[in-house]
Formats: C-alpha cells, sequence, structure tokens
C-alpha cells in the first residue's frame, strides 16, 4: 500500500512554514491595500482633469463618476467625448447606461437627431435593421415578456396560465375556440363589464396564436402581399405577441363594417383600458419603433400599473421593458 510508506511532515517544521506563509501574505495584502486609496486617487484626478478638459462641469463629473461604469467613464475620458456630444443623452429620462456606447456611435452616424430621438432609438434597437441580430425573449418575465422584430419566442412559449375564455366575451361565440392569460381575461372582464354599464359593447376578436397558426397566417399574407407589405402588418411566427396569450385584437359589437377607430368603444379602450392592466400596442407615429402600422384595435396586457404608465407617458412597451424590465432602472413595478 502507497500510503504506509509515504513520509509524514514533522509537526514543527509544518508550523513554522505556515507561520511564515502567513506573515508573507499579511505583508503582501498590507502593501497592496496601502497603495490602492492613492493609486485610485490619483486616478479619480486624473479623470476629474481630463472630463474639465471635455468641457464638462464640476456638478456634472461628480454625478458621472456615481453613475456611470468604471467602463464608461473610461470610455469618456479615451475617446475624448466633449460634452456637448454626451450630456444631453445622458440627461434623457431613459438613458441606460449599458446602451452608453452605441449612444455616442449612433450619434456620431445621426447628428441631427435629438438626444429624444437617440436613447428611444438605441433603446429599442431600432438601430439596428429588424430581424437581424435577434435574441432569445426572457420567457420567464409573464405579463412583462416582450416579441418584437428584435426578441423572438420558441416555439413552445405560452403564458404560464393560458386559459380557454368563455364565448361571451368572444366576437365569434363558441364557433372559435379563443384562449388568452388567466390574469389578463379577468381584467378584461372587469373592463366588458364596465363598458356595458356604460353603453360600450367591446369583444374579442383574436386572442392566443400558437407558433403554427401564425406560421400558416404570415405565409398566406406573404402569398398574397410579398414579404415587404405582410412585414408591415404581420408578425413572422415566434415573433408574434398573441403567442405569448397576453395581446388581443378587439371589435365594436354590435359589429359594423367601420373600422375599429372610427367606432366610440375606440375612444372607450384610449380613455380607460389602463386601468385595467390593458395598452394599445402599436401606436401611430411609433411604426420606426414597434415595427409595424398602427393598429387601432391590438391591445396587450402588462399589469395596471405598467399599462398606465405607457398611456401617460406614450413611450412604447419596447422602451418600457428595455428601461424598467430587462436594465432595472429605478422604480417598482408590479
Ligand atoms: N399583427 C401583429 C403585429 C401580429 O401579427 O402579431
Ligand atoms: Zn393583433
Amino acid at each position: 500500500m502507497k500510503n504506509k510508506h509515504r513520509r509524514r511532515l514533522k509537526p514543527i517544521p509544518f508550523l513554522i512554514l505556515v507561520l511564515v506563509l502567513t506573515i508573507f501574505g499579511f505583508l503582501i495584502y498590507k502593501g497592496v491595500s496601502k497603495k490602492s486609496p492613492t493609486l485610485k486617487k490619483e486616478q479619480q484626478n486624473n479623470i476629474i482633469n481630463k472630463l474639465s478638459k471635455l468641457d464638462y462641469k464640476k456638478d456634472e463629473i461628480e454625478d458621472l463618476q456615481d453613475e456611470l461604469s468604471d467602463e464608461n467613464i473610461n470610455f469618456l475620458v479615451s475617446k475624448e467625448i466633449k460634452r456637448d456630444d454626451f450630456i444631453d443623452i445622458y440627461n434623457d429620462k431613459y438613458y441606460i447606461d449599458q446602451y452608453m456606447t452605441k449612444y455616442i456611435e449612433y450619434k456620431s452616424k445621426h447628428n441631427d437627431y435629438s438626444s429624444r430621438e437617440i436613447v428611444e432609438r438605441v433603446n429599442t434597437h431600432a438601430d439596428e435593421a429588424f430581424y437581424t441580430n435577434t435574441e432569445a425573449s426572457n420567457e420567464k418575465l409573464d405579463k412583462f415578456v416582450i416579441a418584437n422584430k428584435h426578441y423572438y419566442l420558441s416555439s413552445s412559449y405560452t403564458a404560464p396560465d393560458l386559459t380557454e375564455f368563455d364565448p361571451l366575451y368572444s366576437l365569434y361565440g363558441a364557433t372559435y375556440k379563443n384562449e388568452l392569460s388567466e390574469e389578463a381575461m379577468s381584467h378584461f372582464i372587469e373592463l366588458f363589464n364596465q363598458a356595458i354599464s356604460e353603453g360600450y359593447g367591446i369583444k374579442i376578436n383574436s386572442a392566443y396564436r400558437s407558433y403554427q397558426t401564425q406560421n400558416k397566417l404570415y405565409n398566406n399574407y406573404v402569398s398574397s402581399d410579398g414579404v415587404k407589405l405582410a412585414d408591415t402588418y404581420s408578425a413572422r411566427p415566434g415573433y408574434s405577441e398573441h403567442q405569448t396569450g397576453y395581446a388581443f385584437d378587439v371589435r365594436n359589437v354590435p359589429n359594423t363594417k367601420d373600422d375599429f377607430e372610427d367606432s366610440k368603444e375606440f375612444d372607450w379602450m384610449q380613455e380607460n383600458a389602463h386601468k385595467y392592466g390593458f395598452f394599445l400596442r402599436f401606436p401611430k407615429g411609433k411604426e420606426e419603433i414597434t415595427g409595424y402600422q398602427y393598429e387601432s384595435w391590438h391591445y396587450r396586457y402588462c399589469g395596471i400599473e405598467c399599462a398606465t404608465y405607457i398611456h401617460d407617458t406614450k413611450i412604447t412597451f419596447e422602451e418600457y421593458y428595455e428601461y424598467f424590465i430587462r436594465y432595472h432602472n429605478p422604480r417598482n413595478i408590479k
């Protein structure tokens, strides 16, 4: 047996060895920790001097040092980014530090854009062509899950509480199986009842659509209209929020041939949907951000606080998602 023949270290020399190593370790530690505050101070002063030369004001420098990552501060200094090329971007309400270098790069190519336009486009990936650099959506976010021309869902994803709902709420009654997240549906029922009590009729036309259903739908649109046009109004399979079970299309009842936008129910939804946790997903004027033409009928559930925020501020869900959900900027969203 090998172990039997292994020589054992005698206890005294072993203890001396441990003691010597401990003393060495301690001295090295002291040396480093004594050096680092001075080094840090020097680095900080160097940064302050360089940022002053780039025209940043004293209080701005302090603020930047508190708020920006070390990497981003070093970027400002090493690339000599002047105050005028950055401070308005930094002061934008939805500035996300993780996108700092992208803002600066985008601004250098689009100097005519306002800082709001730059931040909005970069935050929402509108600085990239649609369906390029796509990423898998975080499917654990339930009512905050996103699908768009940047984030895709796996073919099996649906809301965890997807449930078939009562035909009473469906435009086609019992002839068509309609499903939605149970949480979203319970809020829709409240909306439906309140609308009726005020003399408005609102029913769900199309709600959950599986990956396979969206695939068929999209391919039919492509056959009749071509890819370019189909992409303006239909999501490709895996990219539709109908697949989540948190989105649906509404119609006014009794149903007329008019556009939903021309109905009194449309106005009522604009005024009230957010009180039940719903918001208009593809608003007018935000086509370059959402990637779709305006849809007056397509609503999305994300909870009352989120929907009210989107209703009041008019930011897109794209931007809301990046700022509050993906990068956890300072707000408690329920
Ligand atoms: N009409 C919307 C964009 C969809 O297909 O999901
Ligand atoms: Zn829709």
